[in-house]
């Protein structure tokens, strides 16, 4: 494992130790930072190598990865700016890392800027696991995410990113060509055992 800061966001990373499996981007919520999901990583797609960024954006001293207005109400020209400050990242880091394009796995705030991307800068992702994720962009992208695998969990309880929202997202992403898989589960905002044995699944067929 090692930590290096050379490149546009602080981030950790961990080399693969089985090849052939796709690298995972980790992207944390609001108040996480770099190391959060790292053990997740770890236990979803074992020997995978590990990004995993921390936002730019403090809201009250807690990171994020885009600005919002209030809960919920994000400010959009941010995320698109973010975005691309983050697709710009990846690619730095694929070449300083000699990575493959990773899949993206977003929880929360880290979920939405993973969807932005995907919308914004198609190439850099392999797919995406979007966990609580919401809609950040509200226009349809232009992009062609023809065959790009997608998977959103959503809570059923959860009232921060309620499935209703995700299910825009899912149908905004299905038009542009992804290959979507939402699922509602028994859960609030909070990860679940379910979540980690579901992205475990989906990932395993990558
Ligand atoms: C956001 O992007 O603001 C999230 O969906 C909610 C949060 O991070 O608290």
């Amino acid at each position: 494992m090692t930590t290096v800061a050379e490149l546009s966001h602080v981030h950790r990373f961990a080399s693969a130790t089985e090849p052939g499996r796709p690298p995972l981007l980790l992207l944390h919520g609001t108040g996480g930072d770099e190391n959060d999901l790292l053990p997740l990583g770890h236990a979803i797609a074992p020997g995978a190598a590990l990004l995993s960024p921390r936002g730019k954006v403090l809201e009250g001293g807690a990171p994020r990865f885009f600005r919002r207005l209030a809960e919920g109400v994000f400010d959009e020209e941010d995320v698109r700016r973010r975005a691309h400050e983050l697709a710009d990242f990846v690619r730095d880091a694929r070449e300083v890392y000699r990575l493959d394009a990773p899949i993206a796995v977003g929880f929360s705030n880290g979920a939405n800027i993973a969807a932005a991307v995907l919308q914004l800068r198609p190439e850099i992702l392999a797919g995406a696991v979007l966990l609580r994720a919401m809609t950040p962009l509200k226009e349809a992208s232009h992009a062609d995410l023809a065959g790009k695998p997608v998977i959103i969990l959503s809570g059923a309880m959860d009232p921060i990113a309620p499935a209703e929202d995700a299910a825009r997202l899912a149908a905004m992403l299905k038009a542009a060509g992804a290959s979507v898989d939402h699922r509602v589960l028994p859960a609030g905002h909070g990860l679940t055992e379910a979540d980690v044995n579901t992205m475990r699944a989906w990932l395993d067929q990558r």
